[in-house]
Parts: C-alpha cells; sequence; structure tokens
C-alpha cells in the first residue's frame, strides 16, 4: 500500500492514536461500533470520551458481521466504527473476505473507521494482510499502529494516519501530549536502518506462531471438557471459552494466586458478556527467579532472549523449545486445575456432557442478536475447533 509519509502522525503508542482518532471523529453522547469481542481499552476509551460503544456481532474467523452492521447504520447514527480486520485482539482472526465491503458500507454512509493493526507484523502466513486502508478511496479510513507488539511496548511510539482527518488529529496531538519523544524514534530509525527489524520478524512470527500452538495444545489437554479455543492467524493472543458454570473472574484470581495473569472475558465487552471466556496471552518466556515468587511464569519474550536464540546452535534451539514447552505446560495445568475446580465447585451446573472427542454437541457459533451479539461456542469438544476456526485447529 503507498504511504504519503506527511499523512503520518507519531503517536505515544497505538494507544494514544487510537484515542485522538476517536476525538476527532466523533464528540461525547455519540455512538461508535465496536466488534465484540474488543480489545477493552477501545471500550475504555469510548467511555472515558462519554460515547457510546454498540457491540457488533462478530464471528471467531470471519470478522465482523458486515450485514448485521448494514442493517444497524441503516436505522441509526453510527458517529465511526472501531475494528481489527488483522489478528484482533481477542479472537486472532484475519478477516479473510469481506474488507472491501466493510469499507464500501461505511463509505456510503460516510462513516469513519478507526483500523487497529497493531499485529499486522505478526502474522503466521506468508505475507502481511492487506489493511482496511488500502481499499480506501475517500480518505474515511484512520487507521495505526505501533512498534509495541513487534519490537517492544516500552518505546510507546506508535502512529496514526488518519486519511481526511490529519488535522485535527495533528492539532488534538498538539493539545494532548505536544509531541513524541524523538530519542525513541531516533533508536528506533537507527535500528531499521541497520537491517535487523526484517530478521527479527522472521524469528518472532515463527516463535509465535509456535507458542500459540502449544499453549493450545496445553488447553486442550488439560481443561475441562467443553473447553474451545479459538486458532489465530496471527499475534498472540488466545481465547478460550470455558463451560459456562465457570466465572472467569474467579479463575482469574485463582490464576494470580498462582502467579499466572489471565484476562477475564468481561473486560472484553461493556454487556457484562463473556463471563466464562478467558483471554491468554501465549508468549511463553523462560522461568526465572524473579522476586519471591521463583515459579512465576514470565509472558512476554525479551527481545535480548530472541537475539540469544538466534544465535544459538541447533540443539540449543531445541533445547529452548523443551523449556518453553514445560513452561507452556505448568501454567496450562494451573490455570486447567483452576478451572475444574470451578466447574466443580459450581452449584447446579454441570459441564455440558460432551466427549473429549467432540461428540454430543452441534457444532455451531452463535452469534448474538445484533447490537448486543456476542461469539459465543455453544458447546465443547477440542476437534469442533477445526470445523469452527477452520483447518490447522
Ligand atoms: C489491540 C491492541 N491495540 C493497542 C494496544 C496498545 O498498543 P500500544 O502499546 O502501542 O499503545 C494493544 C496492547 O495490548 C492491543 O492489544
Amino acid at each position: 500500500m503507498p504511504v504519503d509519509p506527511e499523512e503520518i502522525v507519531i503517536t505515544v503508542g497505538a494507544t494514544e492514536a487510537i484515542n485522538l482518532r476517536l476525538q476527532a471523529v466523533a464528540k461525547p453522547g455519540d455512538t461508535v461500533a465496536v466488534e465484540s469481542p474488543t480489545y477493552y481499552a477501545m471500550l475504555h476509551a469510548t467511555e472515558r470520551l462519554g460515547m457510546r460503544a454498540i457491540e457488533v456481532p462478530t464471528h471467531p474467523a470471519e470478522g465482523i458481521d458486515v450485514d448485521a452492521l448494514a442493517r444497524i447504520v441503516a436505522r441509526r447514527k453510527i458517529a465511526a466504527c472501531m475494528v481489527m480486520p488483522n489478528f484482533q485482539n481477542p479472537l486472532g482472526f484475519q478477516m479473510p473476505e469481506r474488507k472491501r465491503a466493510l469499507v464500501d458500507l461505511l463509505s456510503a454512509h460516510e462513516i469513519p473507521v478507526i483500523e487497529n493493526d497493531v499485529y499486522q507484523e505478526l502474522y503466521y502466513g506468508d505475507a502481511r494482510p492487506s489493511p482496511l486502508k488500502s481499499f480506501d478511496t475517500k480518505g474515511l479510513v484512520l487507521h495505526c499502529a505501533s512498534f509495541s507488539k513487534s519490537l517492544s511496548a516500552s518505546y510507546r511510539i506508535g502512529w496514526a494516519m488518519p486519511g481526511r482527518f490529519r488535522a485535527q488529529v495533528e492539532k488534538l496531538k498538539f493539545l494532548n501530549t505536544l509531541t513524541t519523544p524523538s530519542v525513541p524514534q531516533v533508536a528506533i530509525a537507527d535500528y531499521l536502518r541497520q537491517d535487523g527489524y526484517d530478521r527479527h520478524l522472521r524469528c518472532v512470527r515463527r516463535l509465535y506462531r509456535q507458542q500459540a500452538r502449544i499453549m493450545s495444545a496445553m488447553v486442550e489437554r488439560f481443561f475441562p471438557p467443553g473447553t474451545r479455543t479459538s486458532t489465530p492467524q496471527g499475534g498472540y493472543v488466545l481465547w478460550v471459552e470455558l463451560p459456562e458454570s465457570v466465572d472467569s473472574m474467579k479463575l482469574y484470581r485463582a490464576a494470580l494466586e498462582a502467579g499466572i495473569t489471565v484476562g477475564s472475558g468481561y473486560m472484553f465487552s461493556t454487556r457484562h458478556a463473556f463471563g466464562h471466556f478467558i483471554w491468554l496471552n501465549s508468549v511463553i518466556r523462560r522461568r526465572t527467579r524473579r522476586g519471591a515468587r521463583g515459579a512465576q511464569r514470565q509472558f512476554h519474550i525479551e527481545r535480548r532472549t530472541l537475539n540469544e536464540r538466534r544465535n544459538r546452535s541447533g540443539a540449543g534451539r531445541r533445547a529452548d523449545a523443551t523449556v518453553a514447552r514445560a513452561a507452556g505446560d505448568a501454567r496450562a495445568r494451573v490455570v486447567a486445575r483452576a478451572a475444574v475446580e470451578a466447574v466443580q465447585s459450581a452449584d447446579e451446573h454441570a459441564a455440558p456432557p460432551v466427549d473429549r472427542a467432540g461428540r454430543g454437541g452441534a457444532s455451531e457459533v452463535k452469534l448474538g442478536e445484533e447490537g448486543t451479539g456476542s461469539a459465543r461456542l455453544s458447546d465443547g469438544g477440542e476437534t469442533l475447533c477445526a470445523a469452527l476456526f477452520g483447518p490447522g485447529a
């Protein structure tokens, strides 16, 4: 996609880009359409700015339901639509089709699209998928990304390509933070010039794909019957549906006690939905003895570790993979144990009577009602994941 450097506004991470773009196109009291489930900071942003989020059913493999969105925009005023067509957090899909249809629909109604593409570089396939921005002919797509996922979140360097809203975004940027610190920008620019970035990306893509598979396999192996897992096409996030009797907040607390962070599904909606879903970061870092809890699992890969890994012999790399697998195994066991206990202690709701081979339930993805929709996986069995989320699950 050809990019005009003049269009780019450098921001403090993608988070600032999300906030600035929202403020540029919508005002307090406006309604903004979002995917459901969606990344919680997008919901926080709308709430903080006094806007209302309307949740659009979102399929775990296909992405936002464009037809449902069409019905919504036909009957009410929508100020903007916020989406993540590539490697959505939390579902991990890469919208396979209908990107153009989505842009055309919103363009026909003159609705700005806030596209969040922070995982764009972390694809598991052969090439970076196209952004919505590449189908934009009217300057209505406000794209953003950052180096937080591909390099390190600690630089806090992101950017926005706000299309026809550039002047507004630039003004808001000036009012908001004046400017983005230049030292990390210079450091990143220097690094990019040195030709190591592509190699680094190839390495992390392979690693994240491998680790997402390991983590999925661990969930399949240890979690209670009825558990199902997304099949991400990129990034490093897993979305796990547990039996309905599991309260993800209780599970969150139990896991935290064991030094493990999982995200409660509640965070990904404003409707108190997804209560029995959890979000997992599938990046496995070597176990370290940091702090009092020597067994605390580390979820993020540091670049130093990656570089070491790259420079290792084949044997070293195999040893690393074993450590990673063991760490994933231990982490999945702890969360799984808490999940099993939650199922057992639930008052009347026994886990659904579905066997481990996935027989005994209808293999459907239930999409909720418009505006209250949720991507809900309604029955159990690991093998259903394949039917639901596509090949390779
Ligand atoms: C979907 C999504 N958008 C934005 C962010 C934040 O990005 P940044 O660290 O660049 O502000 C995250 C971080 O987890 C994310 O998952």
